[in-house]
C-alpha cells in the first residue's frame, strides 16, 4: 500500500539518541564485541559489522527498515545494546553464541515491517539486532523453476529478479516491495497470487538457518517438524533464516489489474454483500479485493460516505477478463475501459499505487513512508448481512477524525485445497475472506496514538458478532499485541490446532527459549 514520505528525519534523531545514551556501555559490550570479533572471518576495513550506542552511525543503522515510527518514540520500549549488520553467515552463528554467552537475547530484523516492532525493541529483554539487510542475494534457477533468495531481500528485489529472468515467472506473496523475506515468508505472506498458488510459505522447498548452538542446518538436518515450523510459524521463535529456496510461479506475459470505485449512492452496500459469495468463488485467476474507507462527501457538505475499492489483478487479457466479469459479477458494472494491461512486475507496482514508474523502483528499499500505523486481522466465514454492512460503515462515517480502513482480502482457489495442517497457517477452507484493519498517523505524541489506537480496539469489538469465533482467528504476519501475552490465549488464534505441534517443536530445538519475544512460542512445559 502506498503512503506518504513525510515526517522530518531531524525529531527522530533526537529521540533516538536521547534513548539510546541509556543503553550503558559496559563489560559486558565490550567482551562480547572481543568475542564476537574473534570468532568471525576478519572482515575487510570498507565493510562495519558492529554498532554500538556510542557510535554515530547506530541510530540511522538502527532506523535504516523501521516501518512503524511509534515504536521509536515509545517509552515502554528498549533499543538494543548493539547492532550486528551481517554480511557472512559466520556473523550470524556468533552473534548467536556471543549473546548467549553474554545473556542476551537476539533480535532478527530482514525488511523491519513487523506491525509491533518485534525486530527491533524489546519491552524489557536487553538484547542486539541481527539485521539481515545485506543479506539480499536473489538466485534463480531457471531451468528447475525454483530460487535461492536471502532473507534480507525484499519482496520487491525478488519480484524484480525473477522477471528479469523470465518474464512469466512470479511468486506468490504480498503486495507491499519493501516487506522482506525473513518475516514474511516465515510468517505465510499472502498477495495477490494466493488464491491460486497458496501462502508464500506454501511455496518455499528447502531453508538454511542458524539455529540455538549456532549450527547451520538446512530442509534435511533441520527435520521435516523444525522446517514446517518456518513456514508459517514465525521463524523468530526457532532460530535466524539466512534463506529460503522458493518454487516459482507461473504469471502469464500479460496481466490485467483494475480498479473499480463505488460510493454509497452507487450502491456500493448491495455490491460488497454480493461480493462476499463472489470473491470467495472466483476463477482462481481473478484476485478481487474491497478496500473501505470513509471519507467526506464531495457531492453533499457535511455529509459522509464510503468508497469501496475493487483492487484487482486478472491473470489474463482484458477480452477474457471482460467475459468473466460479465457472468460472475454482471452488478459491478466493469467495462472495457476499466483495464489497464501490463506485465505481472508492473501489477506489483499498480497494487502499490506507483503505476508508471519504472519497475526499478522496486529495488529501492528507501522507499519509507514515516508514519505510525496499528492493525489487526479478522477471519469471516459467513457473509455479512447488507443491513450488518451498513452498521460497520456507519461505525466508520462516525469515525470521523480516525483514519479507519478495511482491506478484505478474498480466500477460496487453491487455499482450500490446502490442509490446515499442511503448514502453520491454517484458515483454508472455509474461510471466506480475511480482514484487515489498518489505520495509520503522522502526528508523534502520545495523546493522538493512544486516540488512534483506542479507536482501533473499540471497532475491533464492534466487529465480534460477524467474524470468526472460538478461536477468534488472526494473522500472525499482522502481529497485534492486543491479543495478550499468554501463549495459551493468542496461540490458537494464530494457528489453531497447529499451536500445539508449534510448541513441540519448539521444546526441541530451543526447549530454553533463547530466541524469544512478546508473543513468540513457548516451550510445552511453559505452557
Ligand atoms: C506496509 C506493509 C505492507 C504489508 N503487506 C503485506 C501483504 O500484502 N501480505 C502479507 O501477508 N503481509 C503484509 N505485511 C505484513 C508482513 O508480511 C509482516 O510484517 C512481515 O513479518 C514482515 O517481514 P519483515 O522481514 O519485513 O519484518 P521484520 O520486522 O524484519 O520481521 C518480522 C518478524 O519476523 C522475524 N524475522 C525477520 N527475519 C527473520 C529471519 N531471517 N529469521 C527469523 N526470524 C526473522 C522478526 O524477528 C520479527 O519477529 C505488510 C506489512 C507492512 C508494514
Ligand atoms: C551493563 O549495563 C546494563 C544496562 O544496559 C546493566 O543491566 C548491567 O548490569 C551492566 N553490567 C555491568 C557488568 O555493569
Ligand atoms: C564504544 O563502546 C565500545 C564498547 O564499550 C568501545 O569498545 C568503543 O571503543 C567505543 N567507541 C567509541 C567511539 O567511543
Ligand atoms: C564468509 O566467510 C567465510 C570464512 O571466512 C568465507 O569463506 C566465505 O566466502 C564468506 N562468505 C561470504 C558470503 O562473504
Ligand atoms: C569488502 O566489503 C564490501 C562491502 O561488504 C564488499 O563489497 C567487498 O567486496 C569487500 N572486499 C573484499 C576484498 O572482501
Ligand atoms: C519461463 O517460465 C515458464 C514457466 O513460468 C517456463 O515454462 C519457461 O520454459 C521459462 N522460460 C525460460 C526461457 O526459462
Ligand atoms: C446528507 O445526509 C442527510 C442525512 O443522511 C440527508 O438527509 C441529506 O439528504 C444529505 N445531503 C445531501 C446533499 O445528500
Ligand atoms: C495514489 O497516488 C495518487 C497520486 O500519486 C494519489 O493522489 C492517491 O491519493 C494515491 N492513492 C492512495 C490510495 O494512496
Amino acid at each position: 500500500m502506498a503512503l506518504p514520505t513525510s515526517v522530518s528525519l531531524a525529531v527522530l534523531s533526537i529521540l533516538l539518541t536521547v534513548n539510546s545514551a541509556i543503553s550503558s556501555l559496559n563489560a559486558t559490550h565490550e567482551s562480547f564485541m572481543r568475542y564476537f570479533l574473534d570468532h568471525t572471518s576478519p572482515s575487510n576495513s570498507s565493510s562495519q559489522i558492529l554498532y554500538s550506542p556510542n557510535t554515530t552511525a547506530y541510530d540511522a543503522v538502527l532506523r535504516s527498515s523501521i516501518r512503524n515510527l511509534r515504536f521509536l518514540y515509545s517509552s515502554s520500549t528498549t533499543k538494543p545494546v548493539l547492532i550486528v549488520s551481517a554480511t557472512n553467515e559466520s556473523h550470524v552463528q556468533a552473534a548467536v553464541v556471543c549473546s548467549r554467552k553474554h545473556g542476551l537475547r537476539v533480535r532478527v530484523r530482514s525488511g523491519g515491517h513487523d506491525y509491533e516492532g518485534m525486530s527491533y525493541v524489546s519491552e524489557g529483554d536487553r538484547f542486539i539486532i541481527v539485521d539481515l539487510a545485506a543479506f539480499r542475494s536473489v538466485t534463480v534457477d531457471a531451468e528447475h523453476g525454483t530460487a535461492w533468495v536471502l532473507a534480507g531481500a525484499t519482496l520487491g528485489e525478488v519480484y524484480y529478479t525473477i522477471a528479469q529472468k523470465n518474464r512469466t515467472v512470479g511468486f506468490s506473496a504480498g503486495t507491499c516491495p519493501t516487506v522482506g523475506v525473513g518475516g514474511h515468508l516465515s510468517g505465510g505472506g499472502l498477495g495477490t497470487l494466493s488464491r491460486k498458488y497458496g501462502t508464500a510459505a506454501d511455496n518455499i522447498v528447502d531453508a538454511r538457518l542458524v539455529d540455538v548452538n549456532g549450527r547451520i542446518l538446512d530442509r534435511q538436518s533441520m527435520g521435516e517438524d523444525y522446517f514446517w515450523a518456518i513456514r508459517g510459524g514465525g521463524a523468530a521463535s526457532f532460530g535466524i533464516v539466512l534463506s529460503y529456496k522458493i518454487e516459482l510461479n507461473y504469471v502469464p506475459p500479460i496481466v490485467t489489474a483494475f480498479n473499480v470505485i463505488r460510493a454509497l449512492k452507487q450502491d456500493a452496500a448491495k455490491l460488497v454483500t454480493k461480493w462476499q459469495q463472489i470473491g470467495p468463488n472466483l476463477d482462481e485467476n481473478l484476485y478481487m479485493r474491497v478496500i473501505t474507507l470513509a471519507k467526506d462527501d464531495d457531492e453533499a457538505e457535511g455529509n459522509r460516505t464510503i468508497e469501496a475499492i475493487f483492487n484487482s489483478l486478472y491473470l489474463g487479457r482484458c477480452e477474457e477478463l471482460l467475459t468473466v466479469m460479465g457472468s460472475s459479477f454482471p452488478e459491478l458494472g466493469f467495462e472495457a475501459a476499466d483495464c489497464n494491461e501490463m506485465s505481472w512486475l508492473e501489477s506489483v507496482l499498480f497494487f502499490n499505487n506507483d503505476s508508471g514508474r519504472p519497475t526499478e523502483v522496486l529495488l529501492d528499499r528507501k522507499q519509507e513512508f514515516y508514519i505510525s500505523f496499528k492493525a489487526k486481522s479478522d477471519f469471516v466465514r459467513e457473509p455479512v448481512t447488507e443491513i450488518a454492512l451498513e452498521e460497520i460503515w456507519m461505525f466508520l462515517m462516525e469515525a470521523k477524525d480516525e483514519p479507519l480502513m478495511l482491506f478484505m482480502e478474498p480466500f477460496g482457489g487453491v487455499l482450500n485445497e490446502i490442509p490446515e495442517s499442511a503448514t502453520p497457517f491454517p484458515y483454508r477452507k472455509g474461510n471466506l475472506y480475511m480482514i484487515q484493519y489498518f489505520m495509520w498517523w503522522l502526528e508523534t505524541d502520545m495523546e493522538t496514538t493512544e486516540r488512534h489506537l483506542s479507536w482501533m480496539r473499540k471497532l475491533y469489538a464492534f466487529m465480534t458478532p460477524y467474524v470468526s469465533k472460538n478461536p477468534r482467528a488472526a494473522y500472525l504476519n499482522y502481529k497485534d499485541i492486543d491479543l495478550g501475552r499468554t501463549a495459551r490465549v493468542w496461540g490458537p488464534k494464530y494457528f489453531k490446532n497447529n499451536f500445539k505441534r508449534l510448541a513441540y517443536v519448539k521444546s526441541k530445538v530451543d526447549p530454553h527459549n533463547f530466541f524469544r519475544n512478546e508473543q513468540s512460542i513457548p516451550p510445552v512445559k511453559s505452557l
